[in-house]
């Protein structure tokens, strides 16, 4: 089997939303960790490192995946044309990380919050409706 450089970058966005994502996760996993591994020192130490990763990076993350979004769309519009279901899952990946960066510059938890969160859910369905 060959994947394309085209494919390639899709799968590449399908990563760095991953990581992205697990932002979410990442918060609960510290408290958890603190409870439920204090016997296990070397785990609880490899989860609390890879969650401060995730949320220290979690503004370059997205960033990334749309990045890797445009390069991705770029090369399968001039290989194969427009796509519908490949521009739903960009809309919603551009709106994501316009709300991302609009409420890291006004540092509130307001409304923009629980639409990040929405569109986060959102997402997944969309990339998936996409690729199958
Ligand atoms: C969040 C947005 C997107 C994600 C996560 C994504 C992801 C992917 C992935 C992983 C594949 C590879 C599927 C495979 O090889 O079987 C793919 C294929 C494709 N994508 Fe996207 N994509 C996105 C947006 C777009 C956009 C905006 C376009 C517009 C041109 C596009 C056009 C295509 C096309 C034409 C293919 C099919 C290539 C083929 O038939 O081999 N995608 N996408
Ligand atoms: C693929 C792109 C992205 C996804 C999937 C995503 C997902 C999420 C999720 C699920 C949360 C909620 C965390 C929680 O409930 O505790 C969150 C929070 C947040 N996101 Fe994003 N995000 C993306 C991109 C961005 C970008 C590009 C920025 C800024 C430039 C950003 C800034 C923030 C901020 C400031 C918060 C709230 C504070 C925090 O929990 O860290 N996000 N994001």
């Amino acid at each position: 089997m060959t994947i394309s450089g085209g494919s390639l970058l899709g799968i590449g966005v399908l990563v760095f939303y991953a990581m992205a994502v697990l932002n979410a996760a990442a918060k609960p996993l510290l408290r958890h960790t603190k409870v439920h591994a204090a016997n296990h020192p070397k785990m609880k130490a490899t989860i609390e490192k890879i969650a401060r990763f995730l949320i220290k990076n979690h503004r370059l993350l997205g960033r990334i995946a749309a990045v890797l979004l445009a390069a991705h769309a770029g090369v399968q519009y001039f290989r194969f044309g427009a796509s519908v279901t490949g521009a739903a899952a960009a809309a919603l990946l551009v709106m994501q990380v316009t709300l991302g960066a609009y409420g890291a510059k006004i540092k509130s938890r307001g409304g923009w919050l629980i639409a990040h969160r929405v569109i986060a859910l959102l997402l997944p369905a969309a990339m998936f409706i996409h690729i199958f």
